[in-house]
């Protein structure tokens, strides 16, 4: 395997995510990069929500629970992870003797910022007959804090693997575990954390656009806010989301999620349309900025510099582990 040296000063800059190295403008940076894969026995995973570019180029496209499986298993040496950082990092606490690498480490998430680990721990001490079910989307400081983790993709299946009268706290996402608790008819406890980019769809535009769009079925995350599951005529994670629209023989749809799903949706299906469902104002709010920092040109130079990678203490990588092994075995079991 090649290993490029750059000197310390410059890795720093590059890690902190300051250094804007100049790219070769005749380079054909997906020839570079699938040279770069081969060289250094790299794998690209990479988020529904990325860019088209990084799509193209990358090795596996997922939700959540896919990335986490795949990187669970590849047998690669460097995983260069396309997404945001807790998705990072959690191939790095299932995989700490490889390498992981991110193109911008300032890809971070709102709703995983919405809960920091020191007042979820005060929380949960309130509680000490409940067990923690976290999403994914949270720190590793959250995981090791939980009992299981999920993704939208399993949840419910996660929940429910508990009995009936076991309470329940989930975190951090409240909207999904609005949800979760109105399928399985459970009380859990809500921490109060969203994600920016669901929650900011216009109920009052979308039913708008049902009016003018009488034929088109309106899919939506489970991270959208109560109001806006109601009027959704299928609810699913971005791959269940994805799945649909490859099967259901309706020819266009509304959907409320992140932009980045679209790519695949219209790839798939090139002769249906997809409308994105509209925020509350006129900005690209269903763009996420965070998973958005990512681009090819970072991609190609993290992947060049092997930098900036994740890592982290050993005792919070071992206590943050133990949750989302447990929800890859209730996951495997389920036929997930
Ligand atoms: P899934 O990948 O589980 O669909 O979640 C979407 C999301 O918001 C990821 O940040
Ligand atoms: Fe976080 Fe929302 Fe962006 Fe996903 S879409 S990374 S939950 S802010």
């Amino acid at each position: 395997m090649a290993v490029i040296h750059v000197d310390a000063a410059k890795a720093n800059l590059i890690k902190a995510g300051f250094l804007d190295l100049d790219i070769n403008p005749t380079l054909d940076l997906f020839q570079e990069i699938e040279r770069l894969k081969k060289e250094k026995n790299a794998i690209i995973l990479a988020h529904y929500y990325q860019e088209p570019d990084i799509q193209d180029v990358a090795d596996y496209i997922g939700d959540s629970l896919g990335l986490a499986q795949q990187a669970e298993k590849t047998k690669a040496d460097i995983i260069v992870f396309a997404g945001v950082h807790f998705m990072a990092e959690t191939a790095k606490i299932l995989n700490p003797d490889k390498k992981v690498i991110i193109p911008d480490l300032k890809a971070g998430c709102s709703l995983s910022d919405s809960c920091p680990p020191s007042l979820f721990k005060q929380f949960k001490d309130q509680h000490p007959d409940h067990k923690v079910v976290s999403y994914i989307n949270c720190s590793a400081g959250i995981k090791a804090l939980s009992d299981v983790i999920c993704t939208s993709s399993n949840a419910k299946i996660i929940v429910d693997s508990f009995p009936k009268d076991q309470p329940l706290i989930f975190a951090p996402d409240k909207n999904l575990g609005a949800y979760i608790n109105k399928i399985t008819g459970r009380n859990m406890l809500l921490w109060n954390g969203a994600c920016m980019v669901h929650e900011i769809f216009s109920l009052e535009k979308i039913n708008k656009l049902k009016l003018r769009h009488p034929e088109a079925k309106m899919i939506a995350h489970p991270e959208c806010e109560d109001a806006v599951l109601r009027v959704a005529d299928y609810i699913g994670s971005t791959t269940q989301l994805l799945k649909y629209t490859q099967t259901d023989s309706s020819e266009s749809y509304i959907v409320a999620t992140e932009t980045g799903i679209l790519h695949q949706m219209m790839k798939d299906s090139p002769n249906k349309t997809f409308i994105p469902a509209p925020p509350d104002n006129a900005c690209a709010c269903n763009d996420c900025p965070h998973m958005k920092l990512n681009t090819l040109e970072k991609l190609y130079l993290c992947m060049e510099y092997e930098l900036p990678d994740i890592n982290m203490e050993e005792t919070l990588r071992l206590a943050a582990k133990k949750p989302i092994q447990r929800m890859l075995e209730i996951s495997a079991k389920a036929g997930l």
